[in-house]
């Protein structure tokens, strides 16, 4: 990723956790909801499609702003198994750009010792975004920063049928006492095995749902809706998530910690 000349607001808060946010207390694992391109572009005049394009340029300062900061991974939805319903137009526009955005940034996510991988059904994806997903995956797997995962053909519910199925053939193989299956060994059968869950979610644009997104991972995930559209959502944005975050009490069941 080329960075921008240091003239932005978010070239101001780049690099180190800004003031206001407790570097301590961040978020370990952020996901995004990254919604509103098609209506951001629409309040511009503009075709929806350029709304994805411009959407591309949030990710990939989200990622910086995430890794500057210390947060060790994000997850960000890029499209659902429920998107193909959209019109053939915007469909093939969206595998587009994720074959372009993929050839042209991977070296940048390379240099950046970024690990990105891809959640979801990828066997039904374009072929060439297949062997471009696999070579991004390959070719950063082994780097040390942070985890970005990009949910692309992905849905809650396919992801735990999936789980749910992979579990059922170990177990008719032999191989799996159905008495053994916990909760950990269902997670482990998820796209996001290895990866803890996401501590805070963000959804852009204002939906107050959660689209068939981390169904099982977001348990007791911290939720932030902002009214932002996604292509607009910069470090301001993010800073205001952050500190909603922080201003939570996260109780997992129990009661309030007692403070002295
Ligand atoms: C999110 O933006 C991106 C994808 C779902 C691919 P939308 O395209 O859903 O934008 P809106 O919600 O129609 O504004
Ligand atoms: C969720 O947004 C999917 C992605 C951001 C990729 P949608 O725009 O598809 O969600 P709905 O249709 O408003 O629930
Ligand atoms: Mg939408």
């Amino acid at each position: 990723m080329s960075r921008p000349p240091a003239a932005s607001t978010d070239a101001a808060v780049r690099s180190t956790c800004p003031t206001e946010l407790d570097p301590q207390r961040l978020p370990a694992h952020v996901a995004v909801i990254m919604d509103g391109n098609g209506r951001w572009a629409e309040s511009r005049g503009l075709p929806r499609v350029m709304g994805h394009r411009a959407g591309v340029e949030t990710l990939k300062s989200t990622l910086r702003l995430c890794s500057d900061w210390g947060i060790s991974a994000l997850t960000a939805y890029a499209f659902s198994t429920e998107n193909w319903s959209r019109p053939g137009d915007e469909v093939n526009f969206l595998m587009t750009l994720f074959e372009r955005v993929l050839q042209k940034e991977l070296k940048a996510l390379e240099a950046e010792q970024v690990r990105i991988r891809f959640l979801g059904d990828l066997n039904g994806l374009p072929h060439k975004l297949q062997e471009l997903i696999a070579d991004a995956t390959q070719r950063t797997e082994a780097n040390s920063g942070i985890h970005l995962n990009v949910c692309t053909n992905y849905g809650g519910r396919h992801e735990l049928v999936r789980a749910a199925r992979r579990l059922a053939e170990q177990a008719a193989a032999g191989q799996l006492d159905p008495e053994s299956i916990d909760e950990n060994r269902l997670a482990g059968e998820l796209f996001t095995a290895g990866e803890q869950d996401p501590d805070l979610l963000i959804r852009t644009s204002g939906e107050h749902r959660i689209s068939n997104f981390l169904l099982w991972q977001l348990a007791y995930a911290e939720i932030h809706v902002t009214e932002v559209f996604w292509p607009d959502f910069n470090a301001q944005a993010l800073i205001q998530a952050l500190k909603d975050y922080q201003s939570r009490i996260r109780r997992f069941g129990g009661l309030d910690p007692i403070t002295p």
